[in-house]
């Protein structure tokens, strides 16, 4: 078989995918969902478990990914999502298996999923506040977010935390989530706030860049030190605190992008090929995946959308244009 490497017209080779498994979620984070009245997809039009795993089973085969990570909406309101893990854990040549959750039915899944053969887990968690955390995610379940990070970890998963930053709003939450790195070992990763919240409110003056956040934990906890041992395709950029307790992963998307170095493109739950969290533009993959097309035919639609990939989100630049879909709907 020979081997399509996904590489763009920049020089970028493509060998990480990221599959969204619903665009449903048991939460609704202002900067990702509208806070009614969300238009979920038609079921029929969302992808089976068998169309997932073929396309994921190809992409491995025929064009060299090698890191996988599922996300939403909210992956585990997926009914029997263990059973997609089950499928893509045993691909060979998958070296990389992992999924972004809130963290809510973790309690209830944790086991089952680690018994499906997943071993990663991006947990998000924006502030330790319950006023706080109501009012961001418009559901008062911060309990339960906790007791799913508790629950990953008895179960014996590698276990990140993932905070979106926003200014005036989160600017309190940054030394207790930090004390709470430091207290259990676990990284914690502050994400610059993004335009791709469903209500067009983000602003540039909401994002708390991180050079703030480095300077208000510097000031706050102790000095932190790059440590430098992160691929540069990772987009978190890692620092530890002096005294060795605590590590911490700024993704600053706004004010450091890292489109440069990136290395990876999105299937949305229908089915369509984004090359860019940012794109304005899909490829529809389900309607393949769905007629007699190919191993061959979904390779190529692949490299034609990869082809086509821009330089970067230009967020920056008066030229940006906040994509149609909330993030809820692209896959975080
Ligand atoms: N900006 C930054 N991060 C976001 N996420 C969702 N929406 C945004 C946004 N507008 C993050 C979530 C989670 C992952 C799925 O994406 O917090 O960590
Ligand atoms: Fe749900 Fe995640 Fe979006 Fe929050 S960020 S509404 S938890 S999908």
């Amino acid at each position: 078989m020979t081997l399509h490497v996904l590489q763009d017209t920049f020089g970028r080779v493509h060998d990480n995918l990221r599959v969204s498994v619903t665009d449903r979620c048991n939460l609704r984070c202002f900067y990702c969902m509208p806070a009614e009245n969300v238009q979920y997809l038609p079921r029929p039009e969302v992808l089976t478990f068998e169309e997932i795993t073929r396309f994921v089973r190809v992409m491995i085969g025929h064009c060299g990914i090698r890191k996988i990570r599922l996300t939403g909406g909210e992956p585990l309101v997926r009914q029997n999502l263990e059973r997609l893990i089950e499928q893509l854990a045993t691909i060979p040549g998958l070296n990389d298996l992992a999924l972004t959750t809130n963290g809510i039915l973790l309690p209830q899944q944790a086991a089952a999923l680690y018994a499906a053969g997943l071993r990663r887990l991006n947990i998000s968690i924006d502030t330790l506040d319950r006023d706080r955390f109501q009012q961001m995610t418009r559901r008062d379940s911060l309990e339960q977010v906790l007791a799913g990070i508790e629950a990953a970890r008895e179960t014996g998963f590698h276990v990140k935390l993932n905070a979106v930053a926003i200014r005036g709003l989160t600017e309190e939450d940054l030394v207790p989530l930090a004390m709470l790195s430091r207290e259990s070992g676990l990284e914690v990763r502050f994400i610059e706030y993004m335009p791709l919240d469903a209500e067009r409110s983000w602003e540039r003056d909401k994002v708390l860049r991180t050079e703030t956040m480095l300077e208000r934990l510097e000031q706050e906890i102790a000095p932190l030190v790059p440590l430098g041992d992160h691929a540069p395709s990772n987009p978190a950029v890692a620092y530890g605190f002096e005294d060795g307790r605590g590590r911490i992963g700024f993704i600053s998307s706004i004010s450091r992008p890292f489109c440069a170095h990136c290395n990876r493109f999105r299937l949305t739950a229908d089915g369509k090929i984004r090359n860019c969290l940012f794109s304005t533009e899909e490829t529809d993959l389900r309607s393949l995946l769905r007629s007699d097309a190919s191993d061959d035919d979904l390779v190529l639609a692949v490299q034609q959308s990869i082809s086509a990939k821009k330089e970067g989100h230009e967020i920056n630049t008066a030229r940006f244009l906040q994509p149609d879909r909330a993030m809820h709907s692209i896959g975080g």
